[in-house]
């Protein structure tokens, strides 16, 4: 189902999604060819700035489901309410529990036996990883400092224009005095640049740049271009009291 939802940092109703008042007949279409239909879902956008969306795409999908149901036009026992979740990138957003508090609601009032999928994506895993990457090279340019890093806009940083998102960076290095610094991949092009006008410490080759939030489309839409290669992926499982663990992952 699409529900266009502007207030989204990616609205994914835009190119996929059945408009609510196309729905009874796509169903009488599936009928027809004997397509059996469990249910509806949507998503209303990535990175949702409110949960009014999920709500009254919850509302219109639970009408067009009883409906459909009365026709018999399949089973509509499911609802995939999608992701959207969002996640603390510079800006502070939602706690989660008051976020989901409307949805809760409005999916309180479906009847009992409407099964609920959802599918949150980057709520899960955003958070989850950090980008580490580290200084190849410097300049010093127009009174700012310029640190050329091994993964940039083409890698890891990739979010940064397919996803819309500014990733909080910081130098690992902390302390001293800071100076206005960019911070660049590693490639040709001059669009290359995750950040400007940072207050960095001053760094040299090989310390080591973090970013955070970085677990959600990143490594998923970097690139080798210029050959450089994608970043190592590590997972490390840390419990309460060990020294944790660190494993490459097969990719
Ligand atoms: C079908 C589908 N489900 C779930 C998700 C996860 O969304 P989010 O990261 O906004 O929670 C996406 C993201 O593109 C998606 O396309």
């Amino acid at each position: 189902m699409s529900f266009r939802s502007p207030g989204a940092v990616v609205d994914l109703s835009r190119k996929f999604g059945c408009d609510p008042e196309d729905l009874l007949e796509l169903a009488r279409l599936a009928r027809k060819l004997g397509i059996p239909v469990r249910g509806l879902s949507f998503h209303v956008g990535s990175q949702a700035a409110d949960p009014s969306k999920h709500v009254e795409a919850i509302e219109v999908c639970a009408k067009l489901m009883a409906k459909a149901r009365k026709e018999k036009l399949g089973t509509f026992d499911t609802l995939d309410i999608g992701g959207g979740y969002p996640i603390e990138y510079g800006q502070k957003v939602a706690d989660i529990g008051r976020f989901c508090a409307p949805i809760r609601a409005a999916l309180a009032k479906l009847p009992a036996r409407i099964r609920v999928i959802a599918e949150p994506g980057r709520y899960i895993c955003g958070p989850a990883a950090i980008g580490v990457a580290s200084v190849m090279g410097r300049a010093k340019r127009e009174g700012h400092w310029w640190y050329y890093l091994d993964d940039g806009l083409y890698g890891s940083y990739s979010g940064q224009l397919f996803d819309h998102a500014k990733y909080p960076v910081e130098s690992l290095k902390q302390g001293g005095e800071t100076f206005p610094s960019v911070l660049a991949g590693p490639t040709c092009d001059s669009i290359d640049v995750i950040g400007e006008n940072l207050m960095l410490p001053q760094l040299k080759a090989g310390d080591l740049i973090v970013g955070r939030a970085m677990g959600a489309y990143t490594w998923a839409s970097a690139s080798e271009f210029n050959f450089f290669p994608k970043a190592t992926v590590v997972t490390v499982n840390r419990k309460p009291g060990d020294r944790g663990s660190v494993v490459p992952l097969p990719f």
